[in-house]
């Protein structure tokens, strides 16, 4: 049991509020959670944890709302509306921690952010940058992408026969929300002076076509791999009703993973938690019902 008060931010997010279950599970705390809602997370101080408001386009309220945290679980935000928003948020959120007195950071990154061609690599890579010039001690996460991405994708697939992408014969190591959140909480919960990267993956790499196949055995019917240019599958993207900005983040996605920037295994994951990944087939296992949704 930790003594020195923990931070998380972004507290009310899918990670975020699961990263706060599982310390308050372990005994961990006294536990702040900062939150753009602070009512959404009620349930969260009625067991004890300190909700506070905190908004990263707000810097003035920030140090104020990270007072007294040692150590701080840094939730990267979802804020892809306008290039470079994101970083400004996690410099402000960076200078706040530090003014606070925070003394050691997780971040939640991607997979190797210097060289990834993702996207939203560059906001992360910044992020990175400003922890490193910061003082603080800092564990970055290059979470690789979620599991969960698949229950956009497969459904779909499952219902026309094909699955349609732009990853050529490139693999994913993905790895489940569930696993990040307890990478999280594990390496926010333990003081670890100095500074390091942990690459969080899944215990293996998929291709399209092994997709496919899982895809097909799981639902009971053969599914093809289709890999297409990217233009066009950006074309069909917006198409289907996405702005051509998201659509182009998405592609980037599929073009990362023909590059085979995505196919890192690590052993990341059981490093810090003690606990081998969840496999692809057994999250997809679990999500059964999700694949015949379309
Ligand atoms: N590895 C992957 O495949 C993958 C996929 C999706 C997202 N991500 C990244 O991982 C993060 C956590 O994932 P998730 O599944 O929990 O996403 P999510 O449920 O969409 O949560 C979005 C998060 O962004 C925070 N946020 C948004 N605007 C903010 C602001 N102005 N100030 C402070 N916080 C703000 C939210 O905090 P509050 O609402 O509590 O204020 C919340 O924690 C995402 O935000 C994104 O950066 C990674």
């Amino acid at each position: 049991m930790s003594l020195s008060p923990l931070l998380v931010t972004g507290a009310s997010g899918h990670l975020g509020r699961r990263v706060l279950e599982l310390l308050l599970d372990q005994g961990a705390g006294p536990l702040i959670a900062t939150t753009r809602t602070p009512a959404s997370l009620a349930s969260f101080a009625a067991r004890g944890v300190d909700v506070r408001q905190a908004d990263f386009d707000d810097e003035a309220g920030l140090v104020r709302a990270f007072a007294g945290a040692n150590r701080a679980l840094l939730v990267s935000t979802d804020a892809l509306d306008r290039p470079g928003r994101r970083l400004e948020q996690h410099q402000r959120a960076i200078r706040a921690l530090e003014a606070a007195g925070v003394e050691q950071v997780v971040y939640t990154s991607v997979a190797n952010a210097a060289t990834s061609t993702l996207a939203v690599a560059p906001d992360h890579l910044g992020t990175e940058t400003a922890l490193a010039a910061s003082r603080l001690d800092y564990t970055i996460l290059g979470n690789n992408l979620y599991a969960e991405l698949l229950l956009g994708s497969l459904p779909g697939a499952a219902a026309s026969g094909q699955l349609v992408n732009a990853t050529g014969t490139g693999a994913v190591a993905y790895v489940t929300r569930e696993d990040c959140a307890r990478a999280a909480a594990a390496a926010v919960s333990v003081r670890t002076p100095g500074r390091r990267v942990v690459q969080v993956t899944g215990p293996e790499a998929l291709t399209g076509a092994d997709l496919a196949a899982l895809l097909g055995e799981l639902v009971g019917k053969p599914i093809a791999h289709v890999s297409v240019p990217v233009d066009a599958l950006i074309q069909g993207m917006v198409q289907h009703g996405l702005p051509q900005p998201v659509a182009e983040i998405y592609a980037s996605f599929d073009v990362s993973t023909a590059k085979g920037e995505l196919q890192e295994i690590s052993d990341g994951l059981v490093r810090l938690t003690g606990r081998p990944p969840q496999s692809v087939r057994a999250f997809l296992v679990a999500n059964r019902a999700a694949l015949a949704a379309a």
